[in-house]
């Protein structure tokens, strides 16, 4: 018997004599199945432990083709899943491809903010009076769009919409140069109290995806998310669903910060968004970097943040959490269906590594914004006024460090998990541990759970809940979840 997830079927290797194991690692489940999963994609494949036993004894021994295998299934799947080597080669699907260009431009167009958050990881004295200027935006959208079909641009900040007019310039600039024949997509991530009349009909006017900022449910669990003056985060997002109905249930996620003040309520968070209509919920996890850096009483224990994941998972099951996408579970499920994940971060190498890029509120070029460290600063060299993927210095480092967690001797090294988990988000390890030759403990041990989780589940078969709420979910523009957009 072998399972395996739904792939296309791929390139014919019916006729080659050479099948072997593509590097692979296993996991043992429960009952007499393992998962078998490669370590250079995302691929993965469940059988029997005596399957695959008799597949790796079959391969072992010379040249072998699909006729001469007594479990052609299990070839063929482990074949689709990136599992076998046809004449050397994985199923042309497998293959990561990295794009030379990065097709995701996120601008920071100000350093500046209206609130005051204690954790905020984008603070800087000096910075918060940048302004981003608009011949340098224009600049990186046509060098861009002259070089690929299609860009998504991600106005940030700071806070973005105290530059209103920068991302009205911006978007009537970026559609011109797009024409006819381009994409360009547009997406905001705001506190949201800056938001009116006027510019929600022009976000709504261009499609765009919202991103908005809450913590809890209470002012006592959005305490760090404080405000100079006026409303609070709370206040804010209660303003909005009575005043821009629209806007908030079509185009708005709301992102989390998880912190010790914020966790207890972050289930109730997801199940009153979820009656207010709003589509798309992701979380993300105190970084210690910026304003926060001090902030170590709300940082969570690694087994803790794993309890909030519990939890979230728990009201899958029982039914409680349905309509909404819980983006930051959907996109490490989507993760397991792709060989070239979406999402830029549940990946590795991550999206830092070729189609991610930031211009900083000073017009110099990121591979990520997560933290402000020298590993992410690209130079700008051989590209012109962008610097080629392929010869970046700071994009090889992603790519690099990858390849050294997944061949070297820390756990990732023999971890079974690390061709879906990639070694956590880089920005995320080097905030905890100073350097990029680390993990970030939360990551890794959400990984360790989740990943153990769905695997089990999909061997059990079933109902499948967790599935099922991935399915359902699917199509939901992952923008409309602001995880997509690395904070
Ligand atoms: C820096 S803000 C910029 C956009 C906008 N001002 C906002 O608050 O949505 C982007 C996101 O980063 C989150 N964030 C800020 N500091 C963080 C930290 N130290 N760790 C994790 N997330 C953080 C914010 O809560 C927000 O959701
Ligand atoms: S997290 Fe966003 S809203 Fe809060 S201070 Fe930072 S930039 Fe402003
Ligand atoms: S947030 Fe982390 S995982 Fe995502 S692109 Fe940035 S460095 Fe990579
Ligand atoms: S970070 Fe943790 S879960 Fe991920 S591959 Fe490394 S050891 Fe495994």
């Amino acid at each position: 018997m072998s399972v395996a997830p739904p792939r296309s079927r791929g390139a014919d290797f019916r006729r080659s004599a050479g099948l072997r194991f593509a590097s692979h690692r296993l996991l043992p489940l429960d009952g007499d199945d393992v998962a078998v999963l490669a370590d250079r994609s995302t691929g993965w494949c469940v059988l029997t432990r005596t399957d695959y036993d008799a597949m790796a004894l079959h391969l072992a021994d010379g040249a072998k083709t699909l006729e001469t295998t007594e479990n052609p299934a299990a070839v063929i799947a482990l074949w689709e899943a990136g599992l076998l080597l046809a004449d050397g080669r994985p199923h042309p699907g497998t293959k990561r491809v990295r794009k030379p260009w990065p097709d995701a431009l996120l601008l920071k167009l100000t350093g500046a903010c209206n609130f005051d958050c204690t954790y905020c990881y984008d603070y800087e004295p000096k910075r918060f009076k940048a302004r981003l200027p608009q011949e340098r935006i224009e600049e990186l959208i046509s060098f861009l769009l002259a070089r690929q079909d299609g860009l998504a641009l991600i106005f940030h900040g700071g806070e973005p919409l105290l530059r209103f007019e920068a991302i009205e310039q911006t978007v009537e600039f970026a559609l011109r140069e797009a024409g006819d024949d381009k994409r360009v997509s547009f997406s905001v991530q705001t506190n949201g109290s800056l938001l009116t009349d006027e510019i929600v009909d022009f976000l709504l006017r261009h499609d765009f995806s919202i991103g908005i900022s809450l913590d809890g449910l209470t002012e006592e669990t959005n305490r760090l998310r404080a405000v100079r003056r006026g409303r609070t985060a709370l206040g804010v997002v209660h303003d909005l669903l009575d005043r821009y109905p629209d806007l908030l249930l079509t185009r708005c996620g709301v992102l989390a910060v998880v912190s010790r003040t914020s966790a207890p309520g972050i289930p109730d968070l997801a199940l009153w968004l979820q009656e207010q209509g709003i589509q798309g919920f992701s979380i993300s996890f105190l970084d210690l970097t910026g304003r926060g850096v001090d902030l170590h009483e709300e940082r969570l224990e690694p087994e803790e943040a794993v309890e909030i994941y519990r939890r979230m998972i728990d009201l899958v099951r029982d039914g409680s959490l349905g309509e909404l996408c819980f983006k930051s579970l959907t996109g490490r499920v989507q993760n397991m269906f792709t060989f070239q994940p979406r999402d830029l971060c549940h990946k590795g190498p991550c999206g830092a590594g070729s189609e991610f890029m930031v211009v900083d509120a000073y017009g110099k070029l990121r591979s990520c914004d997560c933290i402000y460290h020298p590993f992410f600063e690209l130079k700008a060299t051989e590209g012109g006024v962008v610097p080629h993927n392929h010869v970046e210095p700071a994009r090889l480092g992603i790519v690099e460090r990858h390849a050294a967690l997944r061949d070297g001797s820390s756990e990732c090294g023999t971890c079974s998990l690390f061709g879906l988990c990639g070694g956590t988000c880089v920005a995320k390890a080097i905030a905890h541990h100073g350097t990029p030759q680390s993990v970030d403990p939360i990551e890794c041990a959400i990984s360790k759970y989740l990943y153990p989780e769905l695997l089990q589940e999909f061997a059990a078969g079933g109902e499948m809940p967790l599935f099922a709420y991935y399915q359902r979910h699917r199509n939901v523009p992952p923008e409309l979840a602001p995880e997509m957009m690395p904070s």
